[in-house]
C-alpha cells in the first residue's frame, strides 16, 4: 500500500484552480520531487496534504485513510510533518528550544500548550534535550544550540526547520524549497544530509524545489505541475528531456 497518495486531488480559490486533478503516489521510502514554475499548484499541494485547505475535489490519502478535511495538528499526529517556504521558527526561542518545542506540537495543538505542558522533572526535560541534540545532530547544528534562533544565517535556519520537523517523528516530511538562499557548498550539504534522512531514518520525503540540479540529483521520481496541472511523472532522466517541461520552464535549462 502507498504511504500517500492524491487522487484527482483539485482546489479552486474563486475562480482560480489552483491545483487541478493532481494524481501521484509516494511508496514508502520514496525521495520524490515536486517541482513547477511559480504558481504552478507545488505549496497548496502540500497545503492540501497538511489540512491547512480541503480539496474541493478528489481524495488525500495516507495509508489508505482519507485524510482530507483532518485538521493539521491531527495529520502532523498522523505523522505528516513539513517546513515552510518562508521560513516559521520561533525566533526568540534558541536553536535547541525550537527542536523541544517541536517535539511538543505533535502531541499538543498548540503552541502554548506545548509550553504549559513542557516537563516538569528535570529528566523528563534531559531526555527531551538529548533528544533534541540528536536531531540538531542530524542537521550538523549541534555546535550552536544556544543561539537564537532569529540570529542564524538563513542556511542555518533553514536546516533547523528540518531539524523541528524531524523531532516529530514524521513518516513523511514535506520539504518546501529546502535549499533557496543557500550557496551551492550549503545546498549540496543539504542533499546528501536529505539523503541520509531517508536512508538512515526511513522517512518518506517529499520536496519542493526550484534549483534544479538539487532535485534532479536528489530525487529518484519526480512529478512537475503548471498551472495547476500535472504535466509530467517519471524519473529524473525523463523529465530533463521532457518537451512539456521544457516549455513550461520557457526554455530554462532543466
Ligand atoms: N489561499 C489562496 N487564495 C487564493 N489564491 C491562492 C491561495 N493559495 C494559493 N493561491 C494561488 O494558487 C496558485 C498556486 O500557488 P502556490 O503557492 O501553490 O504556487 P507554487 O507552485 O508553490 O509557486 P512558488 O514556486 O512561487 O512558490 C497561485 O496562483 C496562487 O496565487
Ligand atoms: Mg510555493
Amino acid at each position: 500500500m502507498s504511504i500517500l497518495e492524491l487522487q484527482a486531488a483539485t482546489i479552486k480559490f474563486g475562480g482560480l484552480i489552483a491545483v487541478n486533478e493532481v494524481s501521484f503516489k509516494l511508496e514508502k521510502g520514496d525521495l520524490f520531487g515536486l517541482i513547477g514554475p511559480n504558481g504552478a499548484g507545488k505549496t497548496t499541494c502540500f497545503n492540501l496534504i497538511t489540512g491547512v485547505y480541503k480539496p474541493t475535489s478528489g481524495d488525500i490519502i495516507f495509508h489508505g485513510r482519507q485524510i482530507q478535511g483532518t485538521p493539521p495538528n491531527r495529520i502532523a499526529q498522523l505523522g505528516i510533518c513539513r517546513t515552510f517556504q518562508n521560513i516559521r521558527l520561533f525566533p526568540a526561542l534558541s536553536v535547541l528550544e525550537n527542536v523541544v518545542v517541536g517535539g511538543f506540537l505533535r502531541h499538543r495543538t498548540t503552541l502554548a500548550g506545548a509550553l504549559l505542558y513542557l516537563p516538569s522533572s528535570l529528566r523528563e526535560t534531559r531526555r527531551l534535550k538529548d533528544e533534541a541534540m540528536d536531531y540538531l545532530k542530524i542537521l550538523d547544528l549541534d555546535g550552536v544550540p544556544n543561539a537564537r534562533a532569529a540570529d542564524l544565517p538563513y542556511g542555518m535556519q533553514r536546516r533547523l526547520e528540518i531539524a523541528r520537523a524531524m523531532a516529530t517523528k514524521p513518516e513523511l516530511l514535506l520539504l518546501d524549497e529546502p535549499a533557496a538562499g543557500m550557496n551551492p557548498q550549503e545546498k549540496q550539504d543539504l542533499m546528501e544530509t536529505v539523503k541520509r534522512i531517508r536512508d538512515d531514518h526511513g522517512i518518506t520525503i517529499l520536496v519542493i524545489e526550484h534549483d534544479m540540479r538539487f532535485v534532479m540529483n536528489l530525487c529518484e521520481r519526480i512529478v512537475v505541475l503548471d498551472h495547476g496541472e500535472e504535466i509530467a511523472h517519471g524519473p529524473p532522466e525523463a523529465i530533463r528531456n521532457d518537451p512539456k517541461v521544457i516549455s513550461a520552464y520557457l526554455g530554462e535549462p532543466v
